[in-house]
């Protein structure tokens, strides 16, 4: 597959992993990018997980039609990328590494490779190849600490790394719209600040194409991507509705949440309703994310929250979640505390308000409880 005529796709497909990070499930598969550069040098842009190594070393030999490479540029080190190094370093023995000086200092722990063989890079150096200049500009946490993104001047290629990725095998043809705030959310989601510096960085560039770690190549208008990530890293929401997240034992906390859901959308609300116990948090944390307001509703279990609800907001809280408006219903048939458990989560995250009201139901929703799931209704509106 060919980016430009002289810029190579060499990435794999991976179609049998369950879980990325052994947390994701992956229908749709995800691919490791890997990209080669051919000109006078040669270099080859990040390699693959060793899931993948065998296929990439193919690809690589394939496009370099017996020439031996130059350069490998390491943009990110975690291992999607990394597996495949120590493999390529021992088939090329004359290749030089030239990676963020960060991850020169750490490439020691994934892999034993002569120091001399190693560049690390600062914020706007540059590596001629001929024709094709590249120039370094640092990422530090657009996933991890020694990220950096290359540019290629001649041709206004951008090597993103992590950032503009997705999940789904590109021989899937997922749409990016489909899959790329899922993975932006969860994977990149913690780092918005971060991913604020490197858009303020590619403002600069003149870029035609985008050449991500995951996901297919994008060209064309970049402007919606670009807008996607200036909105997802500033955490704002997508979309102006209510999502009613719910983690109930034998059914009465969903019917409640369910019931209040309709409620809400009969007052005019576009809602969303999400069962913790059966979503994968990963999309839990996705939608959260995407609306301006979010319903919690919970029921009590062992003097504390249902885990389902406990593993959302420790999500949310560990992917730095902030700035959005939230409503809580709890239940409990003696004891109930689940309100409390959740708003102390709530209460460590940054700019989050709490409606007043909170919804207290014994067991099951009753007419009683009407008044107050009208004063939520109301508050959470206001
Ligand atoms: Fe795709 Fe942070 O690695």
């Amino acid at each position: 597959m060919k980016v430009t005529d002289t810029i190579k796709y060499v990435g794999v497909d991976d179609t049998t992993i369950d879980l990325f990070e052994s947390q994701y499930p992956m229908e749709e598969g995800i691919s490791y990018n890997s990209y080669v550069i051919l000109d006078d040098k040669i270099a080859i842009m990040d390699t693959v997980d060793r899931r993948g190594s065998e296929e990439w070393l193919k690809n690589v030999r394939e496009v370099l039609e017996g020439r031996q490479p130059d350069y490998l540029v390491v943009d990110h080190l975690e291992p999607d990328h990394s597996g495949t190094i120590g493999a390529l370093a021992e088939a090329y023995p004359d290749i030089k590494i030239y990676c963020s000086a960060k991850a020169k200092g750490m490439l020691p722990n994934f892999f034993d490779i002569d120091e001399s063989r190693i560049t690390g890079v600062a914020e706007g150096d540059t590596l001629s190849l001929g024709s094709h200049t590249l120039q370094f500009f640092m990422a530090p946490m657009v996933h991890w600490p020694e990220v950096m993104v290359t540019y290629e001047k001649s041709e206004k290629v951008l090597f993103s790394a992590d950032g503009f990725g997705t999940f789904g095998a590109i021989q899937n043809n997922v749409p990016w719209e489909q899959e790329a705030s899922h993975y932006y959310l969860n994977i990149v989601g913690k780092y918005g600040a971060s991913v604020q510096a490197l858009l303020k960085k590619a403002a600069t560039l003149d870029i035609k194409t985008i050449c991500p770690l995951h996901g297919p190549v994008l060209t064309g208008d970049l402007t919606p991507y670009i807008e996607k990530y200036d909105l997802w890293s500033s955490y704002k929401p997508e979309f102006h509705g209510v999502l009613v997240c719910y983690a109930s034992v034998h059914g009465h906390t969903k019917e409640a949440a369910l019931r209040f859901a309709e409620e809400l959308e009969a007052a005019g609300e576009k809602v969303k309703t999400l069962d913790l116990t059966r979503e994968h948090v990963s999309e839990a944390v996705e939608k959260c994310f995407q609306y301006d307001r979010i319903v919690l509703a919970s029921v009590t279990y062992d003097g504390a929250l249902f885990p389902a609800m406990e593993d959302l907001l420790y999500h949310l809280e560990i992917k730095n979640f902030q700035n959005r408006k939230f409503g809580l219903i709890e239940n409990g048939s003696w004891g109930p505390i689940a309100a409390k458990k959740m708003r102390e989560h709530l209460e460590a995250m940054k700019d989050i308000t709490i409606c007043d009201t909170v919804v207290t139901i014994k067991t099951r929703r009753k007419p009683s409880d009407q008044p107050a799931f009208e004063a939520l209704l109301k508050e959470i509106r206001g």
